[in-house]
């Protein structure tokens, strides 16, 4: 695998002006994701960035796209996948954390069962925009007794500054925009 072939696989992310709302800027990776050596070529690059990191025994995505990447990268670490999900959709008992997202707010929740204490986690999302979704993921593995050993996104949107909310944590981009 050649690192720079990420790169190949990021010019087929689409940047959308004015969606979900006027003024954000929306990053589509579906059709980076809908190609095969695409997503071949991210899914290594990830899995690049998690060996410089030592040991992991959990991916842990954010919903949703975060699920499309970290299912994907679990399964080439050799471990297992925990999905946090938007409020309400997974079924008692939970543990959840309220964020402000670039465009309103949000919950996200993870089973109570779903991680176990002591794990070293790697949580990944597709795009770091202000970081909320973020530190509200590692707020909840935290608040399972486990440990964060990184944090890391396909995509980080520079201007955004969302790396300052995750200050301290080990945080990959594998690309910047501004
Ligand atoms: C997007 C993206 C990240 C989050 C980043 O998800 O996939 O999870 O926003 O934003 P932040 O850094 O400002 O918190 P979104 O909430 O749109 O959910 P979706 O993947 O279900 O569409």
């Amino acid at each position: 695998f050649e690192p720079g072939r990420a790169h190949e696989a990021l010019r087929r992310v689409r940047a959308v002006p004015d969606h979900p709302v006027a003024g954000v800027t929306f990053q589509d990776v579906t059709p980076l994701l809908a190609d095969g050596q695409g997503l071949h070529d991210v899914v290594e690059a990830f899995a690049l960035a998690a060996a410089r990191r030592g040991e992991v025994d959990l991916v842990v995505g954010m919903e949703a796209r975060g699920f499309l990447l970290g299912a994907p990268l679990a399964l080439r670490l050799g471990t297992g996948f925990v999905p946090l999900r938007k409020a309400g959709k997974l079924p008692p008992p939970t543990r959840s954390v309220s964020y402000e997202l670039e465009y309103g707010s949000a919950e996200l929740e993870v089973g109570r069962k779903s991680i176990p204490a002591g794990a070293r986690v790697l949580v990944v999302d597709d795009v770091l925009a202000t970081g909320g979704t973020a530190e509200a993921a590692c707020a909840l593995v935290e608040q399972c007794g486990a440990r964060v050993v990184g944090v890391d996104f396909l995509l980080e949107i520079d201007v955004l500054a969302g790396r300052t909310r995750l200050s301290g944590r080990s945080v990959t981009s594998l690309f910047g925009v501004p």
